[in-house]
């Protein structure tokens, strides 16, 4: 926390009490929601979107929860500013934020995240770097919680590319205490730093596991989550997805796992990549409503 208010550029600056602060706040939201009742609470504010890579769910929902807030959403699409021209990001953080009363910010390296919250006179939200996607994982968690599932005692098995979304993920585990197991191809490993972070949080040992068994994975967990084999800004240094078939979220691997479990994907989904079709339109995948 400093002076200007507290960024979100890691899933690891929030503690449990903040996660359950958000989760309520989100609640009361939806219900007030529900009633057409929404308080007009960011009224008079701006909030900027700068994005530096394509977003639908994120930026959208952003842009759509600000205006019915009553503050004002601008949605920058980077090509379009004098970024693109070779402009320093920390030129451009010191002017943006002096229009804005918040910054959220879509980029690459999670540097330049850090590089613009460092120049921003306001709060900087990460809505996605290629390390980390804590808006996405604060959504998930509600909705785990929103299905009745204990959200510090409960397993989620993450299949697929050890990615931003997964590295979010656990990150979360270590805050709020519940069990991720993580199955990825060798080489395609989440950021170790975060998970060695993760093993130290809370001063005790996280329960992490990283594998490459997609089976042992699944079984016994409550929450079965994929995401897209190759991330946007990869596309051209991609292993091959030969790698990632055993790790495909179908019926013969959730006959693994209990009965009772729920899909997630953070979408966008490649249906017969890392997902059927089928499980998509199985009443077991929520992550429509998610998203
Ligand atoms: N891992 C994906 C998430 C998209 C919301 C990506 O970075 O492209």
């Amino acid at each position: 926390m400093n002076g200007k208010g507290k960024s979100l550029l890691s899933i690891f600056d929030f503690s449990r009490s903040d996660v359950e602060k958000i989760m309520g706040r989100s609640s009361e939201h939806r219900e007030m929601g529900a009633m057409g009742a929404v308080g007009k609470s960011l009224e008079g504010k701006a909030v900027g979107l700068l994005f530096e890579k394509p977003s639908t769910r994120t930026r959208v929902s952003f842009e759509a929860a600000a205006a019915k807030l009553g503050a004002y959403p601008a949605c920058i699409d980077s090509a379009s500013t004098q970024i693109n021209r070779g402009e320093p990001l920390e030129d451009t953080a010191r002017v943006l934020s002096s229009y804005f009363d918040i910054v959220v910010m879509r980029t690459h390296g999670q540097e330049r995240l850090e590089t613009f919250a460092s120049h921003s006179s306001v709060p900087v939200i990460n809505a996605l770097s290629d390390l980390e996607h804590p808006t996405q994982a604060l959504a998930d968690i509600f909705t785990i919680a929103s299905h009745d599932i204990d959200i510090s005692a409960f397993k989620l098995a993450y299949l697929g590319d050890g990615n931003n979304v997964a590295n979010s993920l656990i990150g979360l585990s270590s805050v709020l205490g519940f069990d991720i197991v993580v199955a990825t191809p060798p080489g395609r490993e989440p950021d170790e730093a975060v998970v060695k972070m993760s093993g130290k949080s809370n001063g005790r040992a996280a329960h992490i596991i990283i594998t490459d068994d997609p089976i042992a994975a699944v079984e016994d967990a409550d929450v079965v989550y994929t995401d897209v084999w190759v991330s946007m800004g990869q596309e051209g240094s991609a292993d091959s997805k030969s790698v990632f078939e055993p790790y495909q979220v179908n019926g013969e691997l959730l006959s693994h796992a209990p009965p009772g479990t729920v899909v997630m994907h953070c979408l966008p989904a490649y249906r017969g990549e890392e997902i059927t079709a089928e499980v998509m339109e199985d009443k077991r995948f929520i992550g429509f409503e998610q998203a």
